[in-house]
Order: structure tokens, then C-alpha cells, then sequence
């Protein structure tokens, strides 16, 4: 549970902008749902289940072009994608959505892939660390849902079928324990891609901080002296 509300805090100016990104977007859904979780959930996850698809079909055509191995991250971007996909097909049993959420989901997918594909393309590490922090706010969001739910404000209901079958739930499973299965799930999904930032980060380093295999060897030996 400790993991749960984890932060990245900005560390450089990549990291401040994907974070001001994110705050942005958060403020138009607040703004447009307010306390309508069902529906700010279908809405959402139509375009949380984008990057992964994105990020999955770009590193395979990348790992093509320079024939270089992809280090499973193909796999697990494409897992995410799926997941993803799943959270929307669990809550469309929950909350059907109005017209002019249809609509703007239509729109939001052609901008958003769009502009997810440049910002990948321009940078890769702001691309992962965008949905890092996309994740930390969908914690934060299904954690206020949860509260809703258990607090009697939105009333709970039986868990749908297909999320019982997906995260194999005992059958009297209810809204409240699938909620809180997606938000471990988007939980995971802010680990991986701020991690996979961070290791961009590590590739990234300017020449002069990464030492060669002589000097790291000459370390090791002169720490061996020292002891
Ligand atoms: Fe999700
Ligand atoms: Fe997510």
C-alpha cells in the first residue's frame, strides 16, 4: 500500500514539462467530469490504452531498422496497451457513455495519437514519463472512486462478468474490488514507464560521465587496494 501514491519528483526540464503536460490534462478532465467516475473512466481509458500501442509499434519498427534487440520492452508496452483496453471494456459494463463523450472520445483518439507518436518520436524518455505521471493521476482518481463506493456516495454493484474472468475475481466480487485490481494495475503501469524514462536517462548520459572499461576496472582494482 506504501507504493501506492509514489511521485516522481521533476529532475530536469523533460520531466517538469511531461509533469505541466499532465497537470493540464488532468485540470480539462476535472473540469468536464468532476465527480462522474464511471464515465470520466470509460472516457479516460479509450486514451490510456493508446501510448502502449504506440510506444510497442514504434520500438518494433525501431528495433527493424537498426536490428538491435528491444530488451522485451515490445512485450510489455503491448501488455500495457491490452490492459488497458481491458479496463475500458470492464467499465463501458458500468457506465454507457453519452453522445458527446462519443464524440470526443473520436476526437481525442485522433489528436492524441497524433501528438503521442511526435513526442515519442521526439522523445522517447518525455513519452514514458508522460505516462508516468498519466498513471500517478489515475491512481489518485480511482482512489477517489473507491471512496465514493465505500462510502455509499456512488452505490456499488456487482463486478461484470468479463472483470471477474480477466483478474480471475471471487464471483461475489463487486465495483469496489475491481476498482481497486485497475488502480493496482495502473499502479504497475506508472512503475514501468517511469523506470524505462529512468533507463533512457542512464543511455543518455553525456559521454563524459560514463566511464570506459578501463576506468571502471582501474576502480575496481584501486577499491580492492584499498580493503
Ligand atoms: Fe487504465
Ligand atoms: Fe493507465
Amino acid at each position: 500500500m506504501n507504493n501506492l501514491y509514489k511521485h516522481h519528483k521533476p529532475k530536469n526540464r523533460s520531466d517538469s514539462i511531461a509533469l505541466a503536460f499532465t497537470k493540464f490534462l488532468r485540470f480539462i478532465a476535472d473540469t468536464f467530469f468532476r465527480k462522474k467516475y464511471g464515465h470520466r473512466a470509460v472516457v479516460l481509458e479509450t486514451v490510456a490504452a493508446v501510448p502502449g500501442m504506440v510506444a510497442g509499434m514504434l520500438t518494433h519498427l525501431r528495433s527493424l531498422r537498426k536490428m538491435e534487440d528491444d530488451r522485451g520492452w515490445i512485450k510489455v508496452l503491448l501488455e500495457e496497451a491490452e490492459n488497458e483496453r481491458m479496463h475500458l471494456m470492464t467499465f463501458i459494463q458500468v457506465a454507457k457513455p453519452t453522445s458527446l463523450e462519443r464524440f470526443i472520445i473520436i476526437i481525442a483518439q485522433f489528436i492524441f495519437i497524433i501528438m503521442y507518436s511526435l513526442i515519442y518520436l521526439i522523445s522517447q524518455r518525455t513519452a514514458h514519463r508522460i505516462v508516468g505521471y498519466f498513471e500517478e493521476e489515475a491512481v489518485f482518481s480511482y482512489s477517489e472512486y473507491l471512496k465514493e463506493l465505500e462510502t455509499g456516495r456512488i452505490k456499488d454493484q456487482p463486478a461484470p462478468k468479463i472483470a471477474i474472468d480477466y483478474w480471475n475475481l471471487p464471483l461475489h466480487s463487486t465495483l469496489k474490488d475491481v476498482v481497486r485490481v485497475v488502480r493496482d494495475d495502473e499502479a504497475g503501469h506508472r512503475d514501468v514507464n517511469h523506470s524505462f524514462a529512468d533507463v533512457i536517462d542512464t543511455k543518455v548520459k553525456p559521454k563524459s560521465e560514463i566511464k570506459t572499461d578501463k576506468e571502471q576496472i582501474k576502480d575496481a582494482q584501486t577499491l580492492k587496494e584499498n580493503n
